[in-house]
């Protein structure tokens, strides 16, 4: 399959992208979330910052990173000296993957999406950095640095580094997309998942590292 590229539109802006993201069927996620919830933030950031799927409170809202993670996510920039509202905030994968809500319980439970979804999804996240062509665009966590970087992406190993923006060799990329991996130096940053540092035995020093990751991108936006 495609995935999402039949649906993405090759002209126009951000809202021409989003009102066509909102009908993408470009793999089985779609069916059993609320809505797709795509990227929002200033249509020429300079800062794009890449999570892994709309969250619970992402999908009943339709606006990514407004629930736990993206509120300690926002906090984290704050303490880089990053404005939250100069971002650009997106995911890997624009429809909430949740395992079936059990009886009686209100929050459906996270799924990590497979590499196919990631894959398919993928084109989405293209688009984005081509329309919204940020310097620096910040994975948080393994999934969005696989969906950027390649599947033998690992973020211990790569976190806090500024590398180079080239799409992973191991991903069907369109003829713009490889036109794009030549251009102008953009810069990737690596970071831990928000989601990962609420979960983390010591959550104090894994947000210390979420912050001392921001910085770095925080010196290169200057
Ligand atoms: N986690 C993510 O990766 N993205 C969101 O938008 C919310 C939580
Ligand atoms: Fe389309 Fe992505 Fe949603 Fe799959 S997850 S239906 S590819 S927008």
């Amino acid at each position: 399959s495609d995935g999402a590229l039949p649906y993405v539109p090759a002209r126009g802006g951000l809202p021409a992208l989003r009102r066509a993201a909102a009908d993408c069927r470009g793999c089985p996620l779609y069916a059993d979330a609320t809505q797709t919830v795509f990227g929002a933030g200033p249509a020429r950031a300079r800062l794009m910052l890449v999570g892994e799927q709309p969250g619970d409170q992402e999908d009943r809202a339709g606006e990514p990173f407004v629930g736990p993670a993206g509120r300690l996510l926002r906090s984290a920039l704050g303490e880089a000296g990053i404005e939250d509202e100069q971002a650009y905030f997106t995911n890997a994968v624009k429809h909430f993957k949740f395992a079936p809500v059990t009886e009686g319980r209100k929050r459906r439970i996270h799924k990590a999406p497979s590499l196919g979804e990631l894959t398919a999804c993928r084109p989405w996240l293209a688009a984005e950095i081509k329309r919204v062509d940020p310097e620096l665009v910040v994975a948080l966590g393994a999934t969005a640095g696989k969906s950027l970087l390649g599947s033998s992406f690992k973020v211990t190993e790569s976190r806090g580094a500024l590398l180079s923006l080239t799409p992973g060799a191991d991903l069907p990329l369109t003829a713009e997309e490889k036109h794009d991996s030549d251009d102008d130096g953009r810069r990737l940053l690596a970071t831990v998942h928000p989601s990962a540092v609420l979960r983390a035995k010591d959550r104090d020093e894994a947000f210390a590292g979420l912050v001392s990751d921001l910085r770095v991108a925080s010196r290169y936006l200057g």
